[in-house]
């Protein structure tokens, strides 16, 4: 008796959760057709990538990609961070997150991109940089080319890549910039913050044909303050370069964002309604506002362009 019980049961049960080996044999051929044009079609383009940079260091970039990041996957979208400062990583600090590999484990041949993801709160995935490692300061073009082109190969490519940069106007920076679809600028109130993001918006604009800029105002005291730096930005950009700018936001300057960085946690995460943390939510609010990105794919370097070449050069 309690044998039958227990077979009824697992029959109730393969109903339920249909095995491969249940799928009818007419099915299972349409399935495997199906399965193999899906491998030779070529991978199409869906994930939008954000690079975040601003010429200057300490303004405030590496807190605005974790913080933005973290933002949108808590709104539900699945969004990957690049931590594309690479030799000082501080993504994983700022998450208090403890990778075991880096991007130079990659470039090495040692593993993938795919085995670099760890994932974070909210389950937003992280590629780290490598804290220390000199060799990443050093990159040529060609390893930079070979990290971009690696993001081909994931198996299952985000709706969202933001990429933080490092401090400067290199090509490491430009490169990562020039390779997103959108840049965002973030600035403070600080004559050497102003002039470091018109160089690397003259960099990017004159060099690499970046066109569009979106302004974050960090640290200020209130709206008007960030109005005002957009705005002397914006002027002598437009003024004296072919591009067009505009105001993202702001995010406050917040002591509950240096408590949340010391905590190693988002602030977002740690405080949602903090001045700061509501900042960085309106940021990601404004990014499902964006149109189609203004670039074009033909003839650059970009991210999940779907040019699959072998990660080599190292
Ligand atoms: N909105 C803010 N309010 C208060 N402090 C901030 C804010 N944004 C950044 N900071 C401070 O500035 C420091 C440097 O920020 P960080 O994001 O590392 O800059 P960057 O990546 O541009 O070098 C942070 O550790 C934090 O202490
Ligand atoms: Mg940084």
């Amino acid at each position: 008796m309690n044998g039958a019980v227990t077979v009824d049961q697992a029959w109730g049960l393969q109903n339920l959760f249909p095995t491969p080996a249940r799928v009818r044999p007419r099915e299972a051929e349409l399935f495997h057709q199906a399965a193999s044009l899906h491998a030779m079609t070529p991978p199409r383009r869906t994930t939008r990538t954000l690079a975040v940079a601003a010429g200057k260091g300490g303004v405030g970039k590496t807190t605005i990609a974790v913080n933005l990041a973290m933002a949108m996957s808590m709104a539900g979208h699945d969004v990957m961070l690049l931590d594309g400062d690479m030799s000082v990583a501080n993504v994983d600090v700022q998450l208090g997150l403890t990778p075991l590999r880096h991007v130079g484990h990659m470039l090495e041949g040692n593993c993938t991109l795919q085995d670099l993801i760890i994932t974070g709160p909210h389950g937003l995935k992280v590629i780290p940089g490598g804290s220390g490692a000199r060799r990443l300061a050093q990159l040529c073009n060609g390893e930079h080319a070979a990290v971009i082109r690696a993001f081909d190969e994931l198996i299952l490519p985000p709706e969202y890549l933001v990429v933080d940069t490092a401090a400067g106007v290199s090509d490491n920076v430009a490169m990562f910039a020039a390779a997103a679809d959108d840049v965002v600028v973030v600035v403070c109130d600080e004559p050497a913050s102003l002039t470091d993001a018109y160089a690397l918006i003259k960099i990017l604009s004159q060099d690499f044909g970046v066109r569009r800029f979106h302004v974050v105002a960090n640290m200020v005291r209130h709206a008007g303050e960030a109005r005002r730096l957009y705005e002397k930005l914006a002027r002598v950009s437009e003024r004296f370069l072919d591009v067009a700018l505009d105001f993202m936001g702001m995010v406050p300057h917040d002591e509950r964002l240096r408590q949340a960085i010391r905590r190693q946690s988002a602030v977002v995460d740690l405080w949602p309604s903090s001045r700061s943390a509501m900042g960085f939510k309106q940021l990601a609010s404004a990014v499902d506002t964006w149109g189609q990105p203004m670039y074009s794919d033909i003839g650059r370097i970009a991210f999940f362009s779907g040019q699959s070449e072998p990660v080599t050069g190292w």
